[in-house]
């Protein structure tokens, strides 16, 4: 399977075995992790390795997931570093799912603080992975998602690609399953929105941005996998109008 594959059959996983993983798998994920480029130019990240298998290093906080081992990221705070974040995580999420391992990302769970205190940059998020012996994947149809007529709005008649590149974006994971990516298409470009809430407090305002990195993960593999050429800007027109509902994010640009 690999990380294109995985977008369209992954699922959080939060049962593992407490078992070790083979090293060569280990030091090939974070090989991995270390060569992602930033999505935001000039933010500087740092992936750390909790084990808790050689011994037990702590991971707190409700809706806590035992796993073996996770991938605390943290990183500096400059603006749109919450993307950037997200963006690297899911693909890390991909890239463990592909090697036939579990993942689930980590909102409001923490590592301790003694391994916090050894982290370079600012504390983001986490990914729980290990072994586990539940089905690690399942059909597109059967993850839970809002209706697609619910999230895109299609202002022309676009080409299948399109449309496969947005059923990744669709199926992004989110925190608490929030999904607040909202998108408006046309034939060259794809707008992107965030839903405002004004009732988003704490966890879910902070995972709002970092959700909206893991949807642009998914999205720009499956543009790269398809060939179709993409790139990001921001539209001043846009940035500068108000909107009732929704934040606008950024805008991609096809061909
Ligand atoms: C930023 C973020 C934080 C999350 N935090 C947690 C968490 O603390 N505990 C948990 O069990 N799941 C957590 N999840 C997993 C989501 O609940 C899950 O992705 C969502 O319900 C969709 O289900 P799926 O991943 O199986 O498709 C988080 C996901 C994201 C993207």
């Amino acid at each position: 399977m690999n990380m294109f594959e995985a977008i369209f059959s992954r699922k959080s996983i939060r049962s593992f075995l407490q078992e070790k993983i083979e090293w060569d798998v280990i030091s090939d994920i974070l090989n991995f992790a270390n060569s992602l480029p930033m999505l935001i130019d000039g933010i500087a990240v740092e992936f750390k390795l909790i084990s808790n298998i050689e011994s037990n290093q702590g991971f707190h906080g409700p809706f806590n997931v035992k796993a073996p081992y996770y991938l605390s990221l943290s990183s500096e705070v400059k603006d749109d570093y919450l993307i950037n974040a997200g963006y690297l995580m899911q693909q890390l999420n991909l890239y463990i799912t592909s090697k036939g391992l579990g993942a689930c990302f980590l909102g409001a769970a923490h590592p301790g603080k003694a391994v916090k205190s050894m982290m370079k940059y600012n504390y983001v998020y986490s990914l729980a992975f290990g072994k586990s012996s539940e089905p690690l994947y399942r059909s597109s149809a059967d993850a839970k998602r809002l209706p697609e007529k619910d999230v895109i709005v299609y202002k022309e008649d676009v080409m299948p690609d399109i449309k496969q590149i947005l059923l990744a974006a669709r199926l992004a994971p989110s925190s608490m399953n929030s999904q607040p990516w909202r998108f408006v298409v046309y034939k060259n470009r794809i707008h992107i929105f965030t839903k405002k809430n004004a009732f988003l407090t704490g966890v879910l305002s902070h995972s709002k941005m970092f959700d909206m990195g893991v949807m642009l993960a998914n999205l720009l593999l499956a543009a790269e996998e398809l060939w179709v050429e993409i790139s990001l800007t921001k539209s001043d027109s846009i940035k500068n109008k108000q909107f009732h509902k929704n934040d606008y994010v950024m805008t991609i640009l096809i061909g």
